[in-house]
């Protein structure tokens, strides 16, 4: 049985560590064999949880294991020779050295490493629930759809590679290029292998979760959004929504009175833009989240009884696909009628009213121009489709 994974991602700042930890030692003291795992550049897991952790996985408590992956050491272990090759490459074709060796790396790609370390827990089997506190959004996980890209890749830019490397060695050489050695072609290889498993563990419905963790800033909410986006279009499962540090209702009266009304308008937007993935709260505390009984007030406040490994939402709340023809956005739409549908765009964003309640839906960025060619509504899934423009087919009739 694969450890239930899930994983914590949102903007620098908002509570990632915190929640992590908070429910790393509520599994641990509901008796579950727990490693809870920072692959966050910004190491802050061992200051939260007062133990100075390592590389590998060591004891914090009973049932409970702490562990701060080295994105540099992860990178040495996978990409070394590869990168060696590359920079090579680079500077041959006139590239100085410094710029070459930074071009080896595409940004983002040292946290991608970093999650390999997924795989090993799952592979060592040695865990029942594996808690990864992830860097924050944004580029790493563009970078989660990479293995099919490195695949293509390997396939166009490498037509040589399975006992063709002989074959393209007189053209290198004609063309002065180094040529990429069979050692470092099949490290390419498992590399790329390791990450499309890894890229099936995240998808696995059954075992692994992605939960975004935001305060009630109107900011930090787009950022949340966005990361949304891209998760439903790869296939990523999230089954909870965290808003940390909400006002409490002891502050009306008080300086932060305001704040704390502007809060509860945002926490209307969350509920809209992620609805019906679970929303869950906690207040901003009086005092810093650290230690063992702080990470048990947050816990307490987010899942109350509830199993805070449980899978708290089922299957993707959106679904957005993409093909030559352009992309799909399927939104479950139950117990409505067709005519209490409506839909509205503006910009990046597409409002959906669903009688009463209200979607919105962050686009991709390459629709943010392009209005949906057509919608349907058919046992209430709500269907919304949009041309490719580069396809040409943009002219097709709008509703
Ligand atoms: N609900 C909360 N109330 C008060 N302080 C909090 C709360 N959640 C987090 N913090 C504090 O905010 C700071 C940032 O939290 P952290 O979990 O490290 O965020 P991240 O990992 O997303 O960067 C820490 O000092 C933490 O103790
Ligand atoms: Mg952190």
């Amino acid at each position: 049985m694969p450890p239930r994974t899930i994983l914590y991602t949102g903007k620098g700042g908002v509570g990632k560590t915190s929640v992590a930890a908070a429910t790393a030692r509520m599994c641990a003291a509901r008796g579950r064999r727990t490693v809870v795992m920072s692959t966050d550049p910004a190491h802050s897991l061992s200051d939260s949880l007062g133990v100075e952790l390592g590389l590998e996985a060591c004891e914090v408590a009973p049932n409970l294991f702490g562990q701060e992956v080295l994105a540099s050491v992860e990178m040495r272990r996978n990409w070394d020779s590869v990168s060696t090759w590359l920079s090579a490459m680079l500077m041959n074709q006139g590239v100085d050295r410094v710029r070459a060796e930074e071009l080896t790396v595409p940004p983002g790609m040292d946290e991608l490493f970093s999650l390999l370390r997924i795989k090993q827990h799952w592979d060592d089997d040695d865990c029942e629930v594996l808690i990864v506190d992830c860097a924050p959004s944004g580029e790493t996980l563009r970078l989660l759809g990479f293995p099919e890209v490195a695949r293509w890749w390997m396939k166009k830019a490498f037509p040589w590679n399975n006992g063709l490397l002989g074959a393209a060695a007189p053209l290198a050489r004609a063309l002065d290029l180094p040529l990429p050695d069979r050692e470092m072609m099949g490290e390419l290889d498992r590399l790329i292998e390791n990450l499309l498993v890894m890229d099936s563990i995240l998808r696995d419905h059954e075992n692994s979760s992605i939960r975004l963790v935001m305060n009630p800033d109107r900011m930090v909410i787009d950022e949340a959004r966005r990361t949304f986006t891209h998760l439903s279009l790869y296939g990523y499962p999230t089954d909870a929504v965290v808003v940390n540090r909400v006002f409490p209702d002891e502050v009306e009266g008080t300086y932060f009175g305001p704040w704390r009304d502007r809060q509860a308008a945002q926490l209307e937007e969350v509920e809209a833009g992620f609805a019906p993935v679970p929303i869950l709260t906690a207040r901003f505390f009086d005092r810093e989240v650290l230690g063992e009984e702080m990470h048990g007030l947050l816990g307490k406040e987010l899942f109350g009884e509830r199993d805070p490994a449980a899978i708290l939402h089922e299957g993707m709340a959106r679904e957005l696909s993409t093909d030559e023809s352009g992309t799909v956005i399927r939104i479950a739409a139950p117990f409505v009628e067709k005519n209490e549908i409506s839909l509205q765009q503006a910009g990046e964003e597409l409002v959906v009213t669903i009688g009463d309640t209200k979607r919105t839906i962050m686009l991709p960025s390459g629709l943010a121009e392009s209005n949906p060619s057509r919608a349907a509504f058919e046992e209430g899934i709500l269907e919304i489709s949009y041309d490719d423009v580069r396809s040409g087919t943009a002219q097709a009739p709008r509703n």
